[in-house]
């Protein structure tokens, strides 16, 4: 035999030194839930280890997080039914809670990324991410709203919104919005090829967001599709987009793979909700060892080639890497 893999697997220093992927808490995002109020720390049942946060608290959380060298958030509001409305105002209306966390945060913390959501579904009486008439979600009426909700998050400080309702345009719409007011240096991190996928139950959970009515299969994509991938995600570079995210990740790896071939932009990979609560529960009935597995993970992720990994477990993965 002269060819034996295995001589380049004798001895962690041999295995450290040909290692091919690296993960680093630089490539990790850290999703953070927000409610209006003070001294509000409340678990996330189906999502252990995740919290709803007040923003008193939700600073020591974050200054917390940047000791561990977890430097980049993306924020997302969980808004009092009572503020909902079909066209959701309440997402750029001047008193908004969520705005006023983002301008806090970044005053107390400068150095930060911090990245947006933007849809209308947690501002909704709908419940869906566009705007709804006898039950179909518009397209074109919803851009306005969207490119509203983009620009009061940059007004506030957001260095990098993020688009997760899949209209078509929309891109272009909120690039040319956000350079109209003045924010061309706020970036854009296109939910490019976002599924509509079971997998974000803990995450409506979390923000009570679930459509009121129907499902979200008109505007997300088929689990089915990978050429369509392709598709959306060209269009969102001709649209101006910086980033492009592929969510889920761990069950659309390949189209991780397939968008990183063909293009030069980062791509995020969103470790999404109900992908980080399954790992979870195995490991909580002692099925899987949560030190080992949950690492695993995120390194694959790295190695299908996202650049950037939004996880629930980003905390987690930096104090296990002290
Ligand atoms: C909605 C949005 C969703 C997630 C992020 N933004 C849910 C949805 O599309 O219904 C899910 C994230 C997760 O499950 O972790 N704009």
């Amino acid at each position: 035999m002269n060819s034996r893999p295995r001589r380049n697997r004798v001895s962690s220093t041999v295995r450290n030194m040909i290692q091919e992927t690296a993960l680093s808490c630089a490539n990790l995002v850290y999703p953070l839930f927000i409610v209006d109020g003070t001294n509000v720390r409340e678990e996330i049942k189906s999502l252990p280890n995740n919290f709803r946060w007040s923003l008193d608290l939700l600073l020591n959380e974050i200054e917390a997080c940047i000791n561990l060298k977890i430097k980049s958030f993306i924020l997302f509001p969980i808004v009092n039914e009572s503020l909902k409305d079909a066209t959701a105002t309440y997402s750029y209306s001047n008193d908004n809670f969520y705005l006023n966390a983002i301008k806090t945060i970044k005053e107390k913390f400068p150095e930060v990324c911090l990245i947006s959501d933007v849809a209308m579904d947690p501002y909704s009486s709908d419940g869906h991410d566009g705007l709804v008439k006898n039950g179909n979600i518009l397209n074109d009426e919803t851009l306005p709203i969207l490119a509203k909700m983009a620009v009061a998050q940059a007004k506030n400080g957001i260095d990098i919104v993020g688009p997760s309702d899949m209209m078509d345009g929309r891109i272009a719409y909120i690039r040319e919005a956000l350079d109209n007011a003045g924010y061309t240096s706020t970036g854009i991190m296109a939910y490019s090829a976002k599924y509509a996928s079971a997998f974000y139950g803990p995450f409506r959970d979390a923000l009570d967001s679930a459509p009121k009515a129907g499902d979200k299969k008109t505007y997300q994509m088929n689990p089915a599709n990978s050429i369509e991938a392709e598709r959306e995600a060209q269009l969102d570079c001709e649209e101006g987009a910086d980033f492009l995210m592929v969510k889920p990740a761990l069950h659309y790896m390949d189209i991780i793979r397939r968008l990183k071939d063909i293009h030069d932009l980062p791509i995020v990979a969103y470790h999404v909700s109900g992908e980080c609560a399954m790992l979870q529960a195995a490991c909580d009935n002692g099925w899987l060892d949560f030190n080992q597995a949950m690492p695993e993970t995120l390194l694959s992720l790295k190695r299908a080639g996202s650049d950037i990994i939004i996880t629930y477990f980003a905390k987690q993965y930096a104090e296990l890497n002290q």
